[in-house]
């Protein structure tokens, strides 16, 4: 009997439609390495929806995308400004920091979100050998605390970046879910909000694995191709990426996925939120539902229904829906909370 829980847009399997885009790319011998039409039909995709100054290349995974896109940008005396729940600072084992050489400013922030306010007492030192240089701010889109950076907000963060010699990185492992929530394309809510390099996510939306770094200044990938290789991140097989990104894209597979996420959330949240004793802690403007709820009550729950808690010390935790959530699931599971709450 199939199971679906809520910790995480990880734990889906894949899309029908992506598995079927596997299927149809399996067909005799291509070129390896992404010397391949499927590869070349993808990257098309890329630019009609990113823009077709875009440079783009496909990795295996998320973390492999943000540590690769930010080498490519930065030398080692340089900093990375990231939020303090960033994952590039929490959950990458120190990979960024290990790759690039590169030293991670940490702000601190309650919604997971940067603001320039934060950063401008950071940018001390310039020129000066002794200190870091400030190189790249990097964000997530949407952030780690599910929540989303308007267009406004992003093209503040560019622009402070620019005018300070840095640059704008986004970690988009959900951007499709950021996009969807603000209503904008994947290009208005990118090159046109003057993001310099971006990870884009599809394993969370569908795809079984790969993800894409996208650089919107073809001149910042001028040795991308190297570093992609030594980086052990330059997949052999690459039409079955590809083929994943073509269906991904192709047909709005990312904004039906995303959009069905975000919308089971808000159904989620909000029916958790009718409960006495479960407090939702952060806007529910994607697919995550954060929230806390009493500790002794975690247990029960954790036995049925495995998902992670986010903040032990005030028990909060996240819940996560995906593209094949359904409100079955969400109505078993509050029924199930609001027994074990009682
Ligand atoms: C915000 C964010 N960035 C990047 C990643 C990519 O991680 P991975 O290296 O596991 O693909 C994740 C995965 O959980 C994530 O949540």
């Amino acid at each position: 009997m199939s199971k679906r829980s809520f910790a995480s847009d990880n734990n889906a399997g894949v899309h029908p439609e992506i598995l079927k885009a596997i299927k149809a790319a399996n067909d005799g011998h291509v070129i390896a390495y992404g010397n391949d039409p499927i590869t070349a039909r993808a990257i098309k995709q890329f630019q009609k929806h990113f823009g077709n100054d875009i440079a783009v290349y496909f990795v295996f995974g998320g973390t492999g995308a943000n540590v690769l896109g930010l080498k490519a940008i930065l030398k080692s005396h340089q900093t990375i400004i990231c939020a303090e729940t960033a994952h590039v600072n929490v959950d990458e084992c120190g990979a960024p920091e290990n790759y690039t050489g590169c030293k991670l400013v940490l702000v601190p922030t309650t919604d997971g979100k940067l603001r320039v306010e934060q950063i401008k007492p950071l940018l001390y030192g310039i020129g000066v050998e002794h200190h870091v240089q400030p190189g790249v701010i990097s964000v997530s889109q949407a952030t780690e605390m599910g929540t989303v950076y308007t267009k406004k907000e992003l093209k503040t963060l560019a622009s402070f970046a620019h005018d300070n010699g840095m640059l704008l990185h986004v970690d988009g492992a959900r951007l499709a879910n950021a996009a969807v929530s603000l209503g904008v394309s994947l290009r208005e809510s990118t090159a046109e909000a003057g993001v310099d390099v971006l990870s884009f996510g599809g394993t969370k939306n569908g795809m079984m694995y790969g993800e894409a770094v996208i650089f919107f200044d073809r001149e910042l990938a001028a040795d991308f191709k190297y570093i992609r290789k030594q980086g052990m991140q330059l997949p052999s097989k690459m039409r079955f990426i590809a083929a994943q990104f073509e269906a991904l894209l192709a047909g709005n597979l990312w904004r039906r996925g995303a959009t069905h996420a975000n919308r089971m959330a808000q159904i989620l949240g909000g029916e958790l939120a009718k409960l006495s004793q479960v407090k939702i802690t952060q806007p529910v403007e994607t697919n995550g539902v954060f929230a806390v709820i009493p500790r002794k009550y975690i247990p029960a729950l954790q036995k049925k229904y495995f998902f992670y808690v986010w903040d032990e010390e005030i028990s909060e935790v996240r819940l996560m829906a995906s593209f094949d959530t359904t409100e079955e699931d969400i109505r078993d599971f509050v029924k199930f909370v609001r027994k074990t709450v009682k």
